[in-house]
């Protein structure tokens, strides 16, 4: 009988710390940290969207479509989500999705970043 209680008390113990070591990286990204979009931005699209989100000569020799950040106009014929949808899907064989690499949260981010670019 005495070992029975133990080994409740002990499994509910083990219980009671998984629950807390799954809430923790939820709430450490989505309430007290939000995930930078500049940082995102250096490291998954700089390298062919270019530093400032104009593509560098060569990245434009590579890419025939790919588009300037830096253009107002582009993102007046875009929403926030439709950017959003592209970065889940991809688009054109050159622009992947990063629904691999990044989460929702950090598409948002970076999506809500690549526009700040434009007004620089
Ligand atoms: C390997 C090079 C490459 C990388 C890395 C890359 N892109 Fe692209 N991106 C492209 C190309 C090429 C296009 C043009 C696609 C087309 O229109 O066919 C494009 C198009 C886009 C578009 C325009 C889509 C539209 O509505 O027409 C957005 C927005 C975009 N990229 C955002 C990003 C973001 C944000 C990242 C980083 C998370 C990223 N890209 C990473 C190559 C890249």
């Amino acid at each position: 009988m005495r070992v029975r209680v133990v080994m409740f008390a002990a499994a509910a113990l083990a219980a009671a710390a998984w629950v807390q070591a799954g809430a923790r990286p939820a709430e450490a990204r989505g309430r007290f940290q939000a995930p930078d979009g500049k940082a995102i931005y250096h490291d998954n699209c700089q390298q062919c969207h270019g530093v400032i989100g104009q593509p560098t000569k060569s990245a434009q020799a590579k890419y025939e479509h790919i588009p300037s950040f830096k253009d107002t106009t582009f993102f007046a014929t875009r929403s926030q989500d439709s950017i959003i949808t592209i970065l889940k899907k991809g688009k054109g064989k050159d622009m992947k999705s990063f629904s691999e690499k990044l989460t929702p949260e950090e598409m948002t981010a970076v999506a809500q970043y690549i526009r700040t670019l434009a007004k620089k």
